[in-house]
């Protein structure tokens, strides 16, 4: 695997980082995930507005800058071919002696390598998937992409030594999001998620699904989500880059509805495939790829 570090194109195992880079001393730094199918990366331009805007919240001046991001990134899918893949990209304060505060001057580190998008199994799609809920104990700026992911990390361990995929997480008795995803619920033919605040990402594939559900007149609210909202749910969805729009089937070990993907599910990540291969469909051909 090539991978992009500080301006080289290098086989992974020679790309090397100082043990003083702040982001493996302080987790000072944010990142992205970028989905590429065939050869195209997928709602780039909304990737590196946030890319930038979680840039600015650290006070991290922009290293590389729009073309920059643009010519890197395709560069590295060209390097790594085949298949559809991830770019995970990662951008820390840099190499410094340890101090808190930033330091005088110091370049940021770069890092981005390719990682391949696992599609999901039929059996996975077909019957959802399980999640449990958990207490929210992130900090209070879950709107930065920041690589500081301790909680989502502990969140995550525990959904998954409980035979779960994701944890869903409340903060004051509301929803907030998954440890690695954006949560909907759907009521009857009513979708709601919670609104955008710094308790939670702005996923990009959040803001998809909501203008694709608005797209198809259904009714669609950024709301408050209570706990005993999520348990009488008819369904529920989890939403990322990776995971695109996965149904929940279980929470806590009980159905969620009737214990199988509901029908706005299935429409919604329908139009989502379709949308996503309009949107691939026009960058294809005039990549002379189509
Ligand atoms: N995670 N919320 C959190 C906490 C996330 O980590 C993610 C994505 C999302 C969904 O955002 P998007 O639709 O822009 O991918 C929401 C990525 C995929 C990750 O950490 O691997």
């Amino acid at each position: 695997m090539t991978v992009f570090l500080n301006g080289r194109y290098l086989p992974l195992e020679q790309a090397k980082v100082s043990p003083l880079d702040r982001g493996f001393v302080f987790g000072d730094g944010i990142y992205e995930v970028i989905p590429s199918y065939q050869g195209v990366l997928f709602l780039l331009d909304a990737h590196l507005e946030r890319l930038r805007r979680s840039l600015s919240e650290i006070r991290l001046p922009d290293p590389m800058g729009e073309s920059g991001w643009r010519g890197m990134l395709e560069h590295l899918l060209e390097l790594n071919p085949g298949g559809d893949r991830g770019i995970y990209l990662q951008i820390t304060r840099g190499v410094a002696p340890r101090d808190h505060a930033f330091p005088a001057a110091t370049e940021a580190t770069v890092f981005a390598m390719v990682t391949p998008i696992k599609p999901q199994r039929p059996e996975t799609t077909a019957q959802g998937v399980g999640a449990i809920l958990l207490p929210d104990e992130r900090w209070g700026r879950c709107d930065i992409k920041a690589i500081t992911l301790l909680a989502n990390v502990l969140a995550r361990q525990t959904a998954v030594e409980q035979g779960a995929i994701e944890a869903i997480l409340l903060r004051d008795g509301r929803l907030t999001e998954g440890a690695a995803s954006n949560v909907f619920v759907v009521h009857g033919d009513v979708v709601r998620t919670p609104p955008l605040d710094r308790g939670i990402l702005p996923g990009i594939t959040r803001r998809f699904v909501l203008d694709l559900l608005e797209g198809h007149s259904r009714p669609v609210f950024e709301e408050a989500i209570l706990e005993s909202d999520l348990r009488t749910a008819d369904e529920i969805w989890l939403t990322s880059s990776t995971k695109e729009i996965l149904a929940v089937t279980r929470l806590d070990g009980q159905p969620v509805g009737v214990g199988r993907p509901g029908p706005v599910w299935r429409e919604t990540l329908d139009g989502y495939q379709r949308a996503k291969n309009d949107a691939l469909g026009a960058r294809v051909s005039e990549n002379g790829y189509g």
